[in-house]
């Protein structure tokens, strides 16, 4: 069965794209049968990594132009076993996709024949990069070691987890409705504090508890710490599993810290992976020390989710500002 592992971030330029070519070079290497998808709706730059030219048709064509299925979209690289699903400019990337084009791409997704398929996402909070981001129990963000996107990563974990208790509970059922007034922070009387929420849901019912209590515990963010410059950045790092725990209850799994590399700007030139340009570099021994504790991790669940209604909602408030 396929893993799927999407790769997002707070903060853009943080490292993704070139993260998620090389962790795939590294997982194919390593025997793996490894599909890399560029979600980077309206800002797709996969292929330029991995060295691949753009000429093929990609993941908007599943959308909009009735492909059968994924597979037809696979290009091959230079790598055995890895293939790219290139982004491509059919798709806005303002936009929010409606729910059911999205529940498309992550059906498809899980169909494919491979041991990994990697999600290059865009960065941000938007719906889009949230629900993709929630189809693995265990994504991976990329943040570099400075307080702001630190803090970045860690609003992106917290609307991932609004997000994903919100998308728990089905449509139009009160617990929905509670969570959705509690990110609006509309609870009156409360200190809106995380715990509130887990409190209110428990009123509603005892088996609405039980699921805000799962979900925390279900949910494993793991991160890559990227553009270290020296061994202090992990203190830095380490400040975004306490806030992540005291916050929200959830346990952040580091899972690599990957040093600036030099020879970046060289490797897109000569389009080649900097894992190859330079496979004995610190950069390509770390990424394959990551590639590694992800083929052994056990695999995560994928949480059970209920269908949004959050593009009605949006056409509902587009209508109103008309
Ligand atoms: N470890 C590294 N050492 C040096 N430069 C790096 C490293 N990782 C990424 N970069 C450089 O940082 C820039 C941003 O990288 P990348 O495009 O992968 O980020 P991103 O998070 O995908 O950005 P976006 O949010 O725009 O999609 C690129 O110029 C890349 O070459
Ligand atoms: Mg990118």
């Amino acid at each position: 069965m396929v893993t799927i592992l999407p790769v997002a971030s707070g903060k853009g330029g943080v490292g993704k794209t070139v993260f998620t070519a090389n962790l795939g070079v590294a997982l194919a290497k390593a025997g793996k049968t490894v599909v890399l998808m560029d979600l980077d709706l309206g800002g797709s730059n996969l292929h330029t990594v991995l060295g691949v030219r753009n000429r093929h048709a990609g993941v908007g064509n599943l959308i909009y132009k009735q492909e059968e299925g994924l597979e037809s979209l696979l290009v091959p690289t230079s790598q055995d076993r890895l293939f790219l699903i290139p982004g491509d400019a059919l798709l806005p990337g303002t936009a929010n996709l409606p729910y059911f084009r999205k529940q498309r791409i992550i059906k498809e997704t899980s169909a494919l024949v491979a041991d990994f398929v990697i999600l290059d996402l865009g960065s941000g909070t938007t719906y889009n990069t949230v629900d993709f981001f929630l189809t693995g129990s265990d994504g991976v963000i990329v943040c570099t070691p400075e307080t702001t996107s630190i803090l970045n990563a860690y609003s992106f974990i917290k609307t991932s987890v609004y997000r994903m208790l919100y998308r728990s509970f089905p449509k139009t059922s009160p617990e929905r409705g509670m969570v959705q007034s509690f990110i609006e922070e509309r609870i009156e009387g409360s200190d809106n504090s995380f715990d509130t929420l887990g409190q209110r849901l428990g009123e509603i019912s005892e088996g609405a508890r039980e699921i805000f209590h799962q979900c925390l515990q279900s949910f494993h963010p793991r991160v890559v710490l990227n553009m270290g410059r020296e061994i202090e950045d992990l203190e830095i790092g380490r400040r975004l599993r306490t806030i992540a725990r005291r916050n929200l209850g959830i346990e952040v799994n580091f899972i690599g810290y990957l040093p600036r590399e030099e020879l970046l700007t060289e490797s897109i030139i000569k389009r080649q992976p900097v894992i190859e340009l330079n496979p004995t570099g610190a950069f390509a021994r770390s990424l394959t020390m990551i590639s590694q504790r992800i083929i052994n991790a056990p695999r995560g669940s994928e949480p059970k989710l209920h269908e949004d209604d959050e593009d009605i909602r949006e056409l509902a408030r587009s209508a109103q500002s008309m």
